[in-house]
């Protein structure tokens, strides 16, 4: 038995909210000082060479990322770090701050691994995010940056918003995300449609002097012909990369109360879709283009699917909620016994190995 399966009774007491900034807050104490936070890397950290990843001009020390939305505002980086992650993504952050929706606005459901969240892009806006990067928050594993739109942004507004956060925290990121595809923020115009993406992407590389990979973050719910039309565009103006996937607005395979709730659905139940659209994107990229793959990982087996459908990097945010603190290492030192059962040198030998 760990130990968070002890404290996790105790933790799931709490309203879900709580609950999370209770456990950001813990992790901000542990890495504010040097002997806890070696303590955790201690015990945390897993290196192997088969576990590295070179991909956008750097070398991740194993595929395991935290997702967007966990520390939107860069706050625990270090102790992420420490906790084994290979790389951290930060955000979505807006160029001002912004309260979200109303709480309740996160919700367990319990009995599905999964989790319902209406946060509504929360957060503190890019020059306190920028503060924070520039006076230690830029840890030494890999580092992304997922910039968004207010809520209240026109069409023409939201163009200058992804450009301001992109201009302010690039220089501090290893690779930017833009997310268009947040399930639970208003929606004021189409954010995916193909206009938009090519005005966001021309915006992006105009301003991109240093070559700063640029991502795009889609959602699991759009028809597979609109993620084709999206893989278009992104091979049209360079871009370097999808993640995939977000939230879904879909409840299959949720049987909790919860579902009833309104929002995005991470964790379990998302892992097979989220895999399906890596999937369809590999296939039609012929593999070339880098996949960061995301939902419902939560074991190295999960992790390894998605490799295999495409993805060159995982991330998860649920599986960490569920299963705690040691999860990025306990999936890291059994994909190294996966790769070696199958056969494969390294995690980017396995990249794809599912595609005929
Ligand atoms: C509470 C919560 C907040 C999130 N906030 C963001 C966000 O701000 N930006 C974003 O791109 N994704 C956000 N996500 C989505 C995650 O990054 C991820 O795509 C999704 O949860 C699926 O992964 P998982 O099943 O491992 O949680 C959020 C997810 C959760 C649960």
């Amino acid at each position: 038995m760990t130990l968070y399966s002890r404290v996790r009774p105790l933790a799931f007491k709490l309203p879900p909210e709580r609950a999370h900034n209770l456990g950001k807050r813990t992790l901000k104490a542990a890495q504010s000082t040097m002997p806890t936070r070696a303590t955790l890397s201690y015990i945390y950290q897993y290196e192997h060479p088969a576990l590295e990843v070179d991909l956008f001009g750097t070398t991740f020390p194993n595929p395991v990322g935290m997702a967007a939305g966990f520390d939107k505002n860069a706050e625990v980086t270090h102790a992420l770090e420490a906790l084994g992650f290979g790389f951290v993504e930060i955000g979505t952050v807006t160029p001002y701050p912004q309260t979200g929706n109303d709480r309740p606005r996160l919700f367990r459901l319990r009995e599905d691994r999964a989790m319902v969240n209406r946060m509504g892009f929360n957060g503190q806006g890019m020059d306190r995010v920028r503060d924070r990067l520039e006076r230690n928050a830029v840890p030494k594993i890999p580092l992304g940056v997922n910039v968004g739109k207010m809520n209240t942004s026109s069409e023409d507004e939201a163009i200058e918003d992804y450009r301001r956060v992109f201009d302010r925290l690039s220089p501090f990121a290893d690779y930017v995300v833009v997310n268009v595809s947040c399930p639970n923020t208003p929606k004021q115009f189409d954010e995916t449609s193909s206009d938009h993406l090519r005005r966001i992407f021309e915006t992006l590389q105009d301003e991109n002097d240093e070559d700063r990979p640029i991502l795009v973050k889609v959602g699991p719910d759009s028809p597979t012909k609109s993620v084709l039309e999206l893989v278009d565009i992104v091979l049209e103006f360079d871009i370097d990369g999808i993640v995939a996937t977000n939230t879904t607005t879909g409840r299959d395979g949720a049987t909790d109360s919860n579902r009833e709730e309104w929002g995005g659905m991470s964790g379990k139940p998302l892992a097979d879709p989220s895999t399906e659209v890596i999937r369809s994107i590999a296939a039609a990229t012929d593999g070339e283009l880098p996949i960061v793959g995301v939902g419902g990982v939560d074991s190295a087996e999960r992790a390894y699917e998605k490799i295999r459908a495409g993805a060159s990097l995982v991330q998860l945010y649920t599986g960490f909620v569920y299963e705690g603190p040691s999860t990025a290492t306990r999936i890291n030192k059994e994909l190294v016994e996966l790769l070696e059962r199958d056969g494969f040198s390294s995690i980017q030998a396995a990249v794809g190995a599912d595609l005929d």
